[in-house]
């Protein structure tokens, strides 16, 4: 084997099922685990194994995906071997009015996970995003499907950019990786335990206790909460305080008219920032 192809080997075998399983210190997440070399995306692949009967629980982790998708209908950048881009199959059985902030409770796993490789807390800018001096390290994307009023499983998809160093031109500006955090190449099973088990804890947390924990763990690693923010959905913009986070997860926003509003979903930038740097 050449010494490129040898290299690349090593460093896509840190995922395989033998490295990864000894390792996870979980219950329940990550049992069955499914490892794949490419797939399109994590989140399509066990969208389906959930109409095929797959089991709560189940993590599906890709080496590379072809077709990563984000948030808003964005690609999620996705080159074999370098990074973590893994899907969560769950089965909460929550009613959809009552359903949790399951993203949110990601967010502070991954945030809890990740800080032994970053240089001082990371931050978590709403409504899922994980940034490391104002770059993003992660993304989450959570999908549902809802039979009638009940949820009847949820694909959690997580992205965290490992030991990627360099990025294609549109993201070169606004990414980070832990690797560049750190200063040295990590090892994604062990990155990949560490999420998983802060997961696991968060998930059961969540469960058990309701949101506020979550929203308290949230809150530790927003420190722009208070500040002055845009947020933007489509074509809609907002300006306003943060003033905390809902039960659901929806951001409390007030205008410079005193109006408070509760936003679902978009895009939420510092408006002190000149360069419109993300919060
Ligand atoms: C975002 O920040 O927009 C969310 C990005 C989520 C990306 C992950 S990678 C693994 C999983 N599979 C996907 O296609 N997307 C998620």
């Amino acid at each position: 084997m050449s010494g490129a192809r040898e290299r690349k080997a090593r460093m896509s075998a840190d995922l395989l099922p033998d490295v990864v399983l000894p390792r996870l210190a979980t219950k329940w997440l990550g049992r069955p685990y499914v490892y794949e070399r490419e797939v399109d995306s994590t989140n399509t692949r066990v969208a389906q194994l959930a109409r095929d009967g797959g089991v709560h629980g189940t993590v599906m982790v890709a080496d590379a995906q072809t077709c990563g998708r984000g948030r808003l209908r964005r690609q999620w950048h996705s080159p074999a071997g370098l990074n973590l881009y893994f899907s969560v199959l769950l089965r909460p059985g929550w009613k959809a009015r009552n359903a949790p902030p399951l993203s949110l409770a990601a967010g502070v796993a991954l945030a809890e996970a990740v800080e032994p490789w970053t240089q001082g807390p990371p931050e978590l800018k709403w409504p899922n995003d994980l940034l490391a001096e104002g770059r993003k390290l992660a993304g989450i994307l959570v999908e549902a499907v809802l039979d009638r009023e009940t949820v009847q499983h949820v694909v959690l998809g997580v992205g965290l950019n490992v030991n990627q160093r360099q990025f294609p031109t549109l993201l070169a500006e606004s990414a980070a990786s832990l690797s560049l955090t750190s200063g040295r190449q990590l090892h994604r099973g062990e990155v990949l335990v560490a999420v998983l088990a802060r997961l696991e804890l968060w998930l059961d947390r969540l469960q058990q206790q309701g949101p506020q924990p979550v929203l308290d763990g949230w809150r530790r690693y927003a420190p722009w909460m208070g500040q002055l923010l845009k947020v933007q959905n489509g074509a809609n913009e907002l300006v306003g305080t943060a003033l905390g986070l809902e039960p659901h997860g929806a951001l409390r926003v007030r205008d410079d008219r005193g109006r408070e509003h509760s936003v679902l979903s978009g895009d939420a930038f510092l408006v002190s920032d000149q360069d419109g740097t993300s919060c």
